[in-house]
């Protein structure tokens, strides 16, 4: 049995491993530590709260005393990292709450779990520091380069994509000189229920639905590495359970889709749907569709995103050969779904889509 701290667990990908890691690991216990803000929702946990092995607390990473107390208390044994500023428009905007969470929230935690586990009471107990990073770190790739490995040099290239990659070496740093027991994953673009729809594959189901222009950044040819969500989640399973402390492990999809592609894919699937269902017309009635057209004409192209990375890719012959990692979900079947989950849950997403985001993402297409 395991007790585990998630931090950040309140977010999409967080949210997603809490109901992965109740459902594959009901003997554990759980402890979400999150800061709610505008990317954390509580209802992206129902269904666990009333569960005797989950507790939530409200707070901040970069709270040392909380996260000791918390190791202490509840005698935890992981940390799994999650809690992070994670979108890249906003860390052009505004880098500085990604130095402070990202970078001084992670280190702050990392110093937690030296004092509990490594200098404290607990210090000898078996433990494991795992760090949920990104693919980002590795910059960007020209089209006839191979996909990163876990040892492609870094280069990131956003505020963002900087703060992750320092987090990512205090982490490799806390092992080295202390010998703390960390792991850290790289992962590629996530897709799945509960992302905020800021990121572009919910923005544009829900744009569609409500009619609104689908913004392509640039000439739309920009390459990214999909995965479902569980996909991800039962890859960081996979290296809490096997992975080696000290050690990196790069986990994606060996799915690069150009953002032009994905859209005009999310827009065929979206009328498919719309079309079949009176439902779903009457619930959306805006929707190019119910007027006779299609959702591709809400395309725009708009700015580039400044500095924006033209290709990611994962190669991820490391966790295959070391964890036996392989996703299970095709992209044909995960799309399908998470539009499917977008659909039946409104009361989610009108609920996330509150007045700041509405005036941040305003902003944005301002220009
Ligand atoms: P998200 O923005 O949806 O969620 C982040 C969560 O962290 C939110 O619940 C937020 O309230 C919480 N949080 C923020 N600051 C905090 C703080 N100081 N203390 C405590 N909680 C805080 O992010 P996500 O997309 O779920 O990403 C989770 C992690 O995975 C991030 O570290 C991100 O870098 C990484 N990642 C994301 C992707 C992706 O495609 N989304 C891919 C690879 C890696
Ligand atoms: O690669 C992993 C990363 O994936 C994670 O580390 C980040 O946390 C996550 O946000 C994501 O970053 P991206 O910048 O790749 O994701 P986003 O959904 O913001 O954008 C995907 C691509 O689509 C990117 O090339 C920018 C483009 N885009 C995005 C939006 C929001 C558009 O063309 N229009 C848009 O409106």
């Amino acid at each position: 049995m395991h007790k585990l701290l998630v931090t950040g667990g309140a977010g999409f990908i967080g949210a997603n491993f809490v109901h992965y890691w109740l459902t594959q690991h009901p003997q554990d216990r759980l402890v979400v530590l999150d800061a709610l803000t505008y990317a954390g929702n509580m209802t992206s946990l129902a269904g666990c709260l009333e569960q005797e092995n989950f507790r939530f607390v409200h707070g901040d990473i970069g709270d040392q005393s909380l996260v000791e107390t918390l190791l202490l208390e509840d005698g935890l044994d992981t940390v799994v990292n999650f809690a992070a500023e994670s979108h890249v428009d906003r860390s052009i905007h505004g880098p500085d709450p990604f130095v402070t969470t990202n970078v001084v929230g992670t280190h702050s935690l990392l110093k937690a779990a030296k004092k509990v586990w490594l200098d404290g009471t607990l210090a000898g107990r078996p433990h494991r520091f795992h760090h949920v990073s990104t693919d980002e770190v590795y910059g960007s790739l020209a089209p006839e380069e191979s996909p990163f490995t876990e040892t492609t040099p870094y280069a990131p290239n956003s505020p963002y994509s900087a703060s992750k990659a320092a987090s990512d070496h205090l982490v490799r740093a806390y092992h080295h000189t202390y010998g703390l027991e960390v792991t850290t994953s790289n992962c590629s673009n996530n897709y799945g229920p509960y992302q905020f729809p800021e990121k572009l594959i919910p923005l544009i189901i829900l744009n569609i639905l409500e009619a609104k222009q689908l913004p392509i950044y640039g000439d739309g040819l920009n390459i990214r590495d999909w995965l479902y969500v569980d996909d991800h989640c039962r890859g960081i399973d996979l290296v809490l359970q096997k992975g080696r402390a000290g050690e990196v492990y790069n986990i994606g999809g060996n799915n690069e889709w150009r953002n032009i592609e994905i859209v005009q894919l999310v827009c065929t699937l979206v009328d498919e749907k719309l079309a079949a269902s009176d439902t779903l017309r009457q619930r959306f009635p805006r929707s190019p569709v119910c007027l006779g057209h299609k959702a591709e004409s809400l395309i725009t192209y708009v700015k580039d995103r400044p500095g924006h990375d033209r290709r990611y890719a994962i190669n991820a012959e490391k966790s295959r050969n070391e964890l036996g990692y392989a996703p299970l979900e095709s992209f044909e079947t995960g799309i399908r779904k998470t539009i499917d989950w977008y659909l039946l849950n409104e009361a989610w997403w009108r609920g996330v889509m509150n007045g700041s985001y509405r005036d941040w993402l305003e902003k944005q297409y301002a220009h």
